[in-house]
């Protein structure tokens, strides 16, 4: 789908990877609709690339059908929007199992789903993003729930570009490893192991892009040696977890 022209509704847009996404989609002649809780990130953004600031917290089920209600004019989602801040389990709550899963899952199905309810009603062309992580293929220590959730929006997003296909509206998951710049990884207190490659929140804008213009199901955005070894864990998990027993991968998420 051709970028220029379109009206892009953007999820996590206060963030390290959304700030990126939103201007490369601006500098491709899109106009944004951004949306996130922290006000002066988005406005910072809205300033660069004019865009419109939705304020809303997709663990609220009222903001999310707020957004969802003003899909109609948009012709692109990018579900961006994430949380890495998995605890340890003899201190994990039912809240923020139910916060991880919120960002992380639900909220992205809800909107995908009312956002191409409304785009197949209109028969109009439509392209939905899902931002997931080489943590959707491969389970790392002290990561589960953001495994979980994003095992669960892998699965959701190849299923429903399989349920959309020969509709006008495309499906597409930009999978990123280790991000270096910005984000939550740069923000967390992870260190890499000597000879781990990153990836810049520009490649990821890449990612998106590309997958948006050549319909594009599933983008890595990673240094090979990761995605294969992403890949791998997918059908040899034990394998995968003696390898990380080996080089010690504990507190090192799996590309966040
Ligand atoms: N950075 C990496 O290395 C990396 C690697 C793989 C995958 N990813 C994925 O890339 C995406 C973007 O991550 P990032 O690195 O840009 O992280 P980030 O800098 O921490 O940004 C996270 C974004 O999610 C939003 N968000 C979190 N909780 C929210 C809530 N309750 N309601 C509304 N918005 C919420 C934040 O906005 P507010 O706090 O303003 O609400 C922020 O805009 C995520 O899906 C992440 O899983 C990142």
């Amino acid at each position: 789908m051709k970028i220029s022209g379109t009206t892009v509704l953007l999820t996590g847009a206060s963030g390290g990877l959304g700030q990126a996404i939103g201007r490369s989609l601006t500098s491709k002649g899109a106009s944004l609709v951004i949306t996130a809780r922290n006000v002066a990130q988005l406005d910072d953004l809205a300033a660069a690339t004019g865009a419109e600031v939705v304020v809303a917290d997709l663990c609220n089920r009222a903001d999310v059908e707020r957004l969802a209600a003003r899909c109609d004019d948009i012709d692109i989602l990018v579900a961006n929007a994430g949380t890495g801040a998995d605890v340890p389990i003899e201190e994990e709550t039912p809240e923020n199992i139910d916060r991880i899963m919120d960002v992380n899952l639900l909220a992205p199905i809800h909107l995908a789903t009312v956002f191409a309810q409304r785009k197949l009603e209109t028969g109009s062309a439509a392209h939905i993003v899902f931002v997931g992580s080489l943590s959707a293929l491969a389970a790392t220590p002290q990561t589960r729930l953001y495994n979980a959730s994003k095992f669960g929006l892998r699965g959701f997003a190849l299923s429903l570009r399989q349920d959309l296909a020969g509709t006008p509206v495309g499906v597409s998951i930009v999978e990123p490893g280790f991000i270096r710049d910005a984000g939550m990884f740069v923000n967390s207190d992870i260190s890499l192991p000597k000879g781990v490659r990153t990836k810049s929140p520009e490649d990821v804008a890449a990612g998106v892009t590309s997958a948006i213009e050549g319909n594009r199901g599933e983008v890595f955005v990673a240094p090979l040696e990761l995605r294969m070894s992403a890949t791998l864990a997918t059908v040899a998990p034990g394998f995968s977890e003696r390898v990380q027993q080996l080089i010690g991968t504990a507190g090192m998420k799996g590309g966040e």
